[in-house]
């Protein structure tokens, strides 16, 4: 039978958080007014070690799941993360893939691989260094980014790319990056800027639909629709008419997807979270650091699916973009 949520939905996606922190400070994100020198990131002991980590991640794949992601904040922060990879890879035949901004996947890109990776994904918001420093807040070019790009394509490991597109900061960048990267064999999707957290600061005037980011890149380089790689797939796909690729959209303001979510988020503190607009969490630290048996964690997880009834972007209004909800950075994009 398998495990489904009151919607009907399976668990099949555990996205997993290991740091909270960051070295971006994205504007949609982190902005460095919040998440300035006086913001009390987790403390070391608050985090899960990777032996709690990948005793959750067992009992979580006994449970249906098939795809692990490692997120943060930035992942690649987290000391020694091919370790985790390494022990993560051990648990079967998974998708185990790892978002990150990429800044330290340059010096990363072949450990990871080794350790049994099997993709990873890339945040680049604009290939113009001064549009990448203003949005991201960083002090160091693209071409950063674009070395840890290249370098995990030489370590053999497919590449994503992740766009956030914010009205008035890069919509101009969009047909440049789509241009960028036709032909090289990395899928672009671009992401409509979410109310996530509660300090980014969201108006829907910010948000540059999907169909508008499809319409600028379908005018230069046409276009066709492309079915669903798998069922939740959270990108709509398209491919260019003269075979150079694809790319997809994440219309996730403007087209919810909650009908086929079948992702659960676990804090870098051990929390999980069956929405990314979650308020709050299930204490899973709490019932591993307790003595629990696995059974004893099969059942908690099992109880919470069971009782999930989220689809938050299908409720989204102006007033709920100003709940309390936990940041992306802390949850786990
Ligand atoms: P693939 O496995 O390559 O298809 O990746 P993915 O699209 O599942 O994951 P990724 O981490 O690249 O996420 C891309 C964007 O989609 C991010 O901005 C996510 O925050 C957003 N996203 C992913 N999952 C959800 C979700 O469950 N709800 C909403 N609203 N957005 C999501
Ligand atoms: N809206 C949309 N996407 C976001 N991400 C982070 N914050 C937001 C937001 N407010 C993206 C990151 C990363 C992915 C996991 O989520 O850029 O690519
Ligand atoms: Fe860091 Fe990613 Fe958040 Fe940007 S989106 S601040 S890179 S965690
Ligand atoms: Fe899933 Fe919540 Fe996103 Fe809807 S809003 S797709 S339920 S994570």
């Amino acid at each position: 039978m398998g495990l489904h949520d009151t919607l009907g939905r399976p668990l099949h996606d555990l996205r997993i958080s290991v740091t909270d922190r960051c070295n971006f400070r994205c504007v949609y994100c982190m902005p460095s007014e919040v998440f300035g020198r006086d913001y009390r990131f987790l403390p070391r002991r608050e985090l899960l070690t990777f032996e709690e980590i990948e005793r959750a991640a067992g009992v979580f794949v006994n449970l249906g799941v098939r795809k692990l992601r490692l997120t943060g904040g930035e992942p690649l922060l987290r000391r020694d993360l091919e370790d985790l990879v390494a022990r993560l890879a051990a648990l079967g035949d998974l998708d185990l893939t790892l978002t990150t901004n990429a800044a330290l996947l340059a010096q990363k890109a072949r450990a990871l691989a080794e350790a049994g990776l099997t993709r990873v994904t890339v945040s680049l918001d604009s290939l113009d260094d001064e549009v990448f420093r203003a949005m991201n807040d960083v002090d160091f070019p693209v071409a950063r980014v674009l070395a840890g790009i290249d370098a995990a394509a030489e370590a053999g490991l497919p590449v994503k790319v992740n766009v956030v597109v914010k009205r008035g900061l890069n919509e101009q960048s969009v047909v440049d990056i789509a241009r960028r990267f036709r032909g090289t064999g990395h899928p672009v999707r671009f992401i409509e800027y979410m109310d996530v957290g509660a300090s980014n600061g969201w108006r829907l005037d910010d948000v540059v639909p999907a169909s508008e980011i499809v319409a600028a890149i379908g005018s230069e380089f046409p276009l066709e629709p492309v079915d669903a790689a798998y069922r939740g797939e959270v990108a709509q796909r398209y491919r260019y008419r003269d075979g150079k690729g694809e790319i997809g959209v994440i219309a996730s303001v403007t087209q919810p997807f909650c009908g086929d979510c079948t992702r659960a988020r676990l804090s870098a503190d051990g929390k999980l979270y069956t929405c990314l607009f979650a308020v709050r969490g299930h204490d899973l630290r709490a019932i591993l650091r307790s003595g629990a048996t696995d059974d004893e964690l099969d059942a908690a997880i099992r109880a919470v699916w069971e009782r999930r009834t989220d689809r938050y972007s299908e409720l989204r209004t102006d007033d709920t973009s100003g709940l309390r909800k936990v940041e992306m950075s802390y949850i786990g994009g």
